[in-house]
């Protein structure tokens, strides 16, 4: 049962604190710049609009229906077969095996807040020297920053959805726009900045391989939070009467606001200095920090706030991915919430200590398997398969299982003229995005 509710603006931090994370920070330019710039951003754009949109609103009424854990939403609204459709409720909860791999990239961001305040890295090799020592050498240094992001993430989740997630939220997201639009503004001025405009925004079809297109299509809805019952559970702390419509568009703007933005201000900063922008992951931890020493004392500044930014935008989404998690222990096991937020930060904690040995020289080798080490399989099957088919059973549930009149009396009203498009989105053009995906990632389908 829910007690405390949202604020309004307490939900769209929150909402918003989830959507924008690493995601938008460190994976989407570094997969732009991958699969080589404008056409891609252009795919991924588009999905956000018509399918992300749609499905987010989908995910924004099951909890805002059910008002219950993701499960217990599932199992109410179901007008049938509410056993089965309660193991939709389950998929609702697999944020959680995110936070494997996510709280250790959190943590090697705060490792970078700290080295941003020393001697910078002068060239590209050093960066990477320092990097990939971190990755196969640095046990110690990778373990004591992911228990901090075990700490904080754990710390917030005890205090619930009002004195937790929503003052954190509050706080963090603020600071993390400021940051972002100052250093957008700086990189403005700067020669580079219209090769970086024409990079994301003049597409070369040429590059739009059925891969890359799959990989937008996926990134729209991780970027999103959807699939994965965080934006669910926030919603059943939802005031009563709200506009979820609304509350969907300002998510979903300020995300990719965020994105394009954070996408140009590291591509100018990259082209200005020379640097290669199809780095990989590496790109923000090798050729950023190369660039940031180039700058002089200016680049330590813009380094320290580059990081704290990251790790703003990756610990609001950390507390969303396990919350879905420690309300069902809640609500179902009836554990308290301390216990339940506890037990869930030990669980991810665990298995991201797993995730840095599968880094280690020495250990990699044990905890590889088919070519992925444990650090990659959590972000595929989470990414791949765990996210798609979230968002496919809950755009069917919403599109075929819940009565009509139920969806309609929400959303009607607010959507007017559009709400026969959006019924047909979410019925047929969503869920074939997302089967495409999957079966594309999956390796299943190429052309
Ligand atoms: N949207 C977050 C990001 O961009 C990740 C996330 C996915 C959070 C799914 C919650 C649920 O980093």
């Amino acid at each position: 049962m829910k007690i405390a509710h949202f604020s309004r603006w307490g939900f769209l931090m929150a909402a918003a604190g989830s959507a924008v994370g690493l995601g938008n920070i460190w994976k989407f330019p570094y997969i732009a710049g991958e699969y080589g710039g404008g056409a891609f951003v252009l795919v991924y754009i588009m999905t956000v609009a018509f399918v992300g949109f749609t499905v987010m609103i989908a995910e924004m009424l099951i909890g805002y229906l059910g008002r219950l854990d993701n499960v217990g939403s599932f199992e109410s609204l179901a007008p049938r077969n509410k056993e089965k459709w309660k193991f939709a409720g389950f998929m609702g909860l697999s944020g959680t095996l995110v936070m494997f791999y996510y709280s250790v990239v959190i943590g090697w961001i705060f490792y970078y807040i700290g080295l941003s305040f020393d001697t910078l890295p002068a060239t590209i090799p050093e960066a990477e020297l320092i990097y990939n020592t971190m990755l196969t050498h640095g046990l110690w240094t990778q373990v004591f920053y992911h228990t901090i992001a075990f700490m904080i993430t754990t710390a917030v989740l005890m205090r619930g959805i009002k004195g937790g997630i929503e003052k954190f939220s509050l706080i963090l997201m603020p600071g993390l726009i400021l940051i972002i639009a100052g250093m957008l503004i700086y990189a403005m001025n700067l020669d580079s900045f219209s090769r970086a405009v024409e990079y994301m925004f003049v597409p070369d079809w040429s590059k739009l391989t059925s891969e890359a297109f799959a990989v937008a299509v996926g990134h729209a809805f991780f970027t999103l939070s959807l699939g994965m019952g965080a934006i669910m559970i926030y919603s059943a702390s939802l005031p009563k009467e709200s506009n979820i419509v609304r509350a969907a568009l300002f998510v979903i703007s300020m995300d990719t606001l965020i994105a394009l933005s954070a996408g140009l201000v590291l591509f100018t900063f990259l082209f200005q200095y020379g640097a290669q922008p199809a780095k990989g992951p590496g790109l923000v931890f090798i050729s950023l920090p190369a660039v940031f020493h180039a700058m002089g004392a200016a680049g330590n500044v813009l380094s320290v706030l580059f990081f704290v930014a990251l790790a703003f935008a990756g610990l609001t989404s950390a507390v969303s991915l396990v919350e879905p998690m420690v309300q069902y222990l809640i609500d179902r096991w009836k554990m308290t919430r301390a216990k339940a937020a506890i037990s869930m930060g030990l669980f991810f904690y665990f298995f991201g200590l797993m995730a840095i040995f599968s880094e280690l020289e020495s250990t990699s080798q044990l905890l590889t398997w088919g070519g992925r080490n444990f650090f990659d399989w959590s972000d595929y099957i989470t990414s791949n398969i765990l996210l798609p088919v979230g968002g496919l059973l809950m755009a069917i549930f919403v599109g075929h299982v819940m009565e009509k009149e139920r969806v309609a009396s929400v959303l009607r009203t607010h959507m007017g003229w559009f709400y026969p498009v959006w019924y047909f989105n979410v019925r047929y053009v969503a869920p074939v995005a997302l089967v495409f995906v999957m079966l594309n990632l999956m390796g299943v389908i190429v052309f």
